[in-house]
């Protein structure tokens, strides 16, 4: 089986074509739209980051063609007497964006800054303070920003990891909310419960596990993390999956499930999954591809192959790259 790093490595390698090729990405259906990209979802101080860097590593999750994925955003919001809505940056605080495209720009920028023009991802965070005049005024920013998030996990190939702390009530969760907008049949979700080890005493998560409590089509899986003070005290990786896999194992609530447990369990599962979904979409990428290497032959002969100018020259690239991609997948496909 392809691990999670070959496959994403290879998608990144896809994503990156997709960017020289620009408008060369054929008409209708874009690349973007066809490869899969994965979402992480949930309240704040949920375990996002943490579940982040334990399963996938943040070197190597798909970069996915939204800014939301690239760099955390944190976003606080706060009540003002002024009449307008305006935003701030905790890293440029002087300065006020009233309108949402010029916030979203700064969050591009911003994650450029700091990822550099490559496109990686990075866990240091973007705060980003919102302030609204008092109730019934309009929370444009807000909404736009939260639309913004939407539409990204509403695109049909975007995996949603839903995380929700199990010390908190799961009928309150917000990502099993958003999740549940924008996949009511689960198909694209995978729930994630953190922090078992923080429930109340002679309390479990058992019902949530088992799916009774909440039914969601792919399995929920539980996860210890590293606690704040593990953090402290530079518990690294390794030594935090023992722990977690001995958490399970030696459970009276949850030994039964214990091989269904944990973030290596749940990175197993994503990465089948994803194995999945690229191998459905490996028919289209080829025909996609196949398609831009016809428009740009065309284009090339009407230009002329020589590459004397720098058109020429780009077209060619992206006319090899095509190609190599093309390769890549029909081995894949073996
Ligand atoms: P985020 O805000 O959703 O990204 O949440 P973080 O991953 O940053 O976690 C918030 C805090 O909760 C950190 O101090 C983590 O160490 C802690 N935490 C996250 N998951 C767990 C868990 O499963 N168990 C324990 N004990 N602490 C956790
Ligand atoms: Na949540
Ligand atoms: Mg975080």
């Amino acid at each position: 089986m392809a691990t999670v790093t070959s496959l994403i490595g290879l998608i990144n390698k896809i994503q990156r074509a997709c960017t020289l090729l620009g408008d060369h990405g054929g008409q209708g259906m874009s690349l973007w739209e066809i490869l899969p990209s994965v979402a992480v979802v949930g309240g704040q101080s949920s375990g996002k980051s943490s579940v982040l860097e334990s399963v996938v590593g943040r070197d190597f999750l798909p970069r996915g063609s939204g800014i939301v994925t690239r760099r955390p955003l944190v976003l606080q919001l706060h009540k003002t007497e002024s009449g307008t809505e305006y935003a701030e940056f905790l890293h440029a605080p002087k300065k006020r964006f009233t309108d949402f495209v010029a916030v979203r720009k700064e969050i591009a920028d911003e994650t450029d800054r700091i990822t550099g023009k490559t496109k990686q991802i990075s866990n240091i965070p973007i705060h980003l303070s919102i302030y609204s005049p008092n109730e019934g005024q309009s929370e444009t920013i807000v909404e736009d920003i939260e639309n913004m998030v939407r539409t990204y996990v509403e695109k049909p190939n975007c995996i949603i990891l839903a995380i929700s702390p199990a010390n908190q009530d799961i009928a309150t969760s917000d990502a099993i909310k958003l999740a549940r907008d924008v996949d009511p049949s689960g198909e694209r979700t995978f729930g994630v419960l953190t922090k078992l080890d923080l429930m109340d005493k002679g309390t479990n998560a058992v019902d949530v596990l088992e799916g009774r409590a909440y039914r969601l089509q792919h399995p929920w899986v539980g996860i210890v993390n590293r606690s704040q003070a593990d953090i402290n005290k530079n518990v690294d990786m390794i030594l935090a999956r023992r722990k977690e896999r001995e958490y399970f194992e030696t459970s009276p609530d949850y030994g039964h499930l214990a091989s269904r447990m944990g973030s290596e369990y749940l990175a197993k599962l994503l990465s089948e999954h994803l194995e999945l979904v690229i191998r459905q979409r490996i028919p289209s990428i080829i025909a996609l591809i196949n398609k831009t290497i016809d428009e740009l032959n065309a284009e090339l002969d009407r230009i002329g192959r020589p590459i004397a100018t720098d058109g020429g020259a780009q077209l060619y690239m992206i006319l090899e790259l095509c190609r190599a991609f093309d390769r890549v997948f029909k081995e894949h496909l073996d």
